[in-house]
């Protein structure tokens, strides 16, 4: 089903820390809300650039051959009550079933992170029918899981639902995405590994809402909290897509030889993961950053598993290193899936 051959890095990170740097935790501002409020369908590079309609491409196209249509979303909470949580949940779409049905393949989950207790759950349900909306992007997933565009234009606000109860989580938000979107390869149309696909990013959205987690009920504050959003296909290959505060938006070959290191094993699976990364850029500046998971051989978090055969691990990341000869520093995700 949804097994790639592939080690999958996603460094995501945000210039907020960056020009701000603080130590993840030193302070209660660890991520802001974007930058700018310019809603993303306004960006000059997203409306005129070489990139692919947004809008349109938010379509759910499960008779695709290619037919992986990932919806991932990454909130990067602080609550009113000053906790911070990483939060992901997402959706694949795939006709696996009969007759190009979505009941087949079709998956969905959901993981948190507490940086403040190390709490962490998450659960991966697949084999459900999915369901997608004609007019407006809408993917229910059983009656667990909405996604869906408020706007006529499929981008400008999605609000997320979910409700786990066997699983003691549920979730009610809303995200827009502000200033330009993070096209992959610089176009969000690339091949990555055999495969023709698209892939694109809100990098900084604003966010509200509400969670609920072992019985404790969060609201998001929206000044210091921020979104994710991917829309992907298929992967394989080393490249990174930079975008820059300003707009720019650049790709940049990465040395396959990654370096994992800091192993642990899962309780629930056996399966080894990494702590910590070393990636280097083959750039003219020897590029090279260093992305740690804190305290993840004790704690043991990021891994979303649906019974022994199946599991990929999304861990909360810093990182530091130097990015054409500066100093970098910042936070993100790093994903792992297995090599087989
Ligand atoms: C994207 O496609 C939609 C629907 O065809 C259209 O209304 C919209 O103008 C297009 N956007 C751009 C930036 O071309
Ligand atoms: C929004 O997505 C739907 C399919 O889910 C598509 O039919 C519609 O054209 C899209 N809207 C725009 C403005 O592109
Ligand atoms: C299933 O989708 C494929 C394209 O991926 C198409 O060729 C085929 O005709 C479809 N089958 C049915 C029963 O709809
Ligand atoms: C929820 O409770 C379970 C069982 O006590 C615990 O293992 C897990 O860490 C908790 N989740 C969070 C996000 O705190
Ligand atoms: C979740 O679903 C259960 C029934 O399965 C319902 O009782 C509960 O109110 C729902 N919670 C939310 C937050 O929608
Ligand atoms: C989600 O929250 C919004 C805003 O508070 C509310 O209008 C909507 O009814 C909620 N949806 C569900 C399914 O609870
Ligand atoms: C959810 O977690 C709370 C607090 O840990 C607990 O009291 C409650 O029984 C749990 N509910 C379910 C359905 O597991
Ligand atoms: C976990 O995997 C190791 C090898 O990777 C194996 O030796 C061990 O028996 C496994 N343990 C369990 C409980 O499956
Ligand atoms: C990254 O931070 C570690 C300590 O956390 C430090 O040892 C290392 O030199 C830093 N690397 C760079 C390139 O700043």
């Amino acid at each position: 089903m949804l097994l790639k051959p592939l080690l999958c890095l996603w460094a995501l990170s945000s210039y907020h820390l960056v020009t701000r740097a603080q130590t993840y935790e030193s302070r209660g501002e660890l991520w802001l809300a974007p930058t700018s409020n310019e809603p993303s369908i306004q960006n000059p590079y997203v409306t005129s650039g070489p990139t692919l309609n947004v809008s349109l491409n938010q379509a759910i196209r499960v008779q695709s051959p290619a037919g992986f249509n990932s919806h991932w979303v990454g909130h990067w909470i602080t609550t009113t009550e000053n906790l911070h949580f990483v939060l992901i949940t997402f959706s694949n779409v795939v006709n696996g079933g009969p007759d190009n049905s979505t009941d087949g393949d079709s998956a969905n989950g959901w993981l948190i992170y507490s940086l403040a207790s190390g709490g962490s759950s998450s659960s991966f349900i697949a084999g459900k029918l999915t369901t997608f909306g004609q007019d407006k992007l809408r993917i229910q997933f059983g009656d667990q899981y909405e996604l869906h565009s408020l706007t006529d234009d499929n981008i400008s606000a999605i609000n997320v639902i979910a409700n786990y109860t066997e699983s003691n989580f549920s979730l009610n938000t809303t995200f827009q995405p502000r200033g330009s979107l993070l096209f992959n390869g610089g176009s969000g149309s690339l091949y990555w590994g055999s495969v023709f696909n698209h892939q694109w990013s809100s990098s900084a959205a604003y966010t509200t809402g509400t969670f609920s987690t072992n019985g404790t009920r969060h609201t998001i504050d929206p000044k210091r909290s921020t979104t994710w959003y991917n829309q992907q296909s298929d992967a394989i290959k080393a490249f990174a897509t930079a975008l820059y505060p300003n707009g720019e938006q650049e790709v940049v070959s990465v040395n396959p030889d990654i370096k994992p290191k800091d192993a642990w094993v899962s309780p629930a699976t056996n399966r080894t993961w990494y702590g910590s990364f070393e990636v280097s850029f083959l750039d003219e500046y020897n590029s090279v950053i260093t992305a740690v998971a804190p305290d993840v051989i004790n704690r043991k978090f990021g891994e979303a598993s649906f019974g022994p055969s199946f599991a990929f691990c999304d861990s909360f990341t810093v990182y530091n290193g130097t990015w054409k000869g500066q100093s970098v520093r910042g936070w993100g995700i790093v994903e792992q899936w297995p090599a087989s």
